[in-house]
């Protein structure tokens, strides 16, 4: 199949409507990240999404609308789920409410629950009112790669897979969603995102945040949000994270890329701007600046594709605090690096 890649305007938005209509696949540009989207009501078409991405069938997919009206066929809206459309849509937080019957199980994976958002982007949210369909998109990615955030990012993992990339320049905010369960008895914050805890909590009060959101799964844990039970968001070299005192961070980060070096490893360091130029000798990959987590989520999914292309095979890291949006980079940075941490006080110490 051959992929065209357009700049997303009038005419390549209709082209793009009538193909999603015709039950083909198109990838669009959204504020958080690229969508590979598909008619959500079209079994044959979500099924199609699966095999472009290789995406495990048990990872269900978010729907995504332009009008809250389409809402009515397809999940169950509660009070909870009113306020925080009111307050955060269009925008990045998907809600997981109760499914309606129209929604095909090969959508949700079976679940009895669906994933509803409603993107703020200009291109998505045209494309969505040209086709007038409820649009099922994963990131638009082959499974276990970074999310892309640019229109070159979809070309390079789906090339010859799908029909159409509309190309709407580099996404804002560079995570994907907040994905926000409204079915338990506590909301409760599956994946996390742009919109933090604190911004949730202040419209619907007590919000929790799954458990497995900074490490692993247990052995035998049933992953809320199926998603989390795959390799993801990992470049193909070993990261590890380099936790500790600013000083510290900096010393180890140079002395464990002289060691890896040394041994043979392409090797390189992703720290804060303010770093770069003391890592130089590092070969350094500038994450953002260090007090502005949101610089850095924007930048994360750009460099880890960086690292593949350079074939680097070991990584080592800074961290941001695990609050506000730098919840949402630590919980992708950490499922990057397997969770690896070192403290940089035991590499100074010589361990
Ligand atoms: O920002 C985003 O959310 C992007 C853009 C394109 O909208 N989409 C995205 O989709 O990241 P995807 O498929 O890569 O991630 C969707 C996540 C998965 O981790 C999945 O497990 C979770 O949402 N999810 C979907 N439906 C669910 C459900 N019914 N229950 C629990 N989790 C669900
Ligand atoms: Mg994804």
């Amino acid at each position: 199949m051959n992929t065209q890649l357009l700049p997303a305007a009038p005419p390549s938005i209709a082209l793009a409507a009538r193909l999603l209509a015709g039950g083909q696949l198109v990838a669009f540009p959204t504020e958080t990240v690229y969508g590979l989207g598909a008619n959500a009501l079209d079994r044959d078409a979500v099924l199609s999404i699966f095999a472009a991405k290789g995406r495990p069938a048990d990872n269900p997919l978010i729907v995504h609308i332009h009008d809250r009206g389409q809402l009515d066929g397809i999940c169950e809206v509660n009070d909870a789920a009113r306020r925080l459309m009111d307050a955060f849509w269009p925008g990045p937080l998907t809600l997981i409410l109760p499914r309606k019957e129209a929604v095909p199980y090969e959508v949700t994976a079976h679940l009895e629950t669906v994933a509803v958002r409603m993107p703020s982007h200009p291109v998505a949210i045209s494309l969505l009112k040209a086709c007038g369909l409820p649009i099922a998109a994963p990131s638009a990615n082959r499974s276990g790669k970074p999310s892309p955030t640019s229109a070159q990012h979809v070309l390079d993992d789906m090339d010859g897979r799908i029909p159409l990339i509309l190309d709407g320049g580099a996404c804002d905010v560079g995570l994907e969603s907040t994905v926000l369960s409204l079915c338990g008895d506590v909301p409760c914050i599956l994946r996390p995102g742009g919109i933090t805890q604190s911004m949730l909590e202040a419209v619907i009060g007590k919000v929790e945040v799954a458990g497995s959101v900074l490490r692993p799964l247990h052995k035998g844990e049933k992953a809320l949000s199926p998603g989390m039970m795959y390799k993801h968001y990992s470049p193909d070299g070993q990261v590890t994270l380099i936790e500790g005192e600013e000083a510290d961070v900096v010393e180890a980060l140079r002395r464990l890329h002289a060691h890896a070096t040394a041994e043979g490893h392409r090797t390189c360091v992703m720290c804060f701007t303010e770093h770069v130029d003391a890592l130089a000798d590092c070969h350094p990959h500038d994450i953002g600046r260090q007090d502005d987590a949101s610089d850095v989520a924007h930048r994360l999914f750009a460099t880890l594709r960086d690292l593949d292309d350079e074939k680097m095979d070991v990584i080592f890291s800074e961290v941001v605090p695990p609050e506000g949006v730098g919840l949402a980079v630590m919980n992708r940075l950490g499922r990057a690096a397997a969770f690896r941490t070192v403290r940089a006080e035991e590499v100074l110490c010589g361990r």
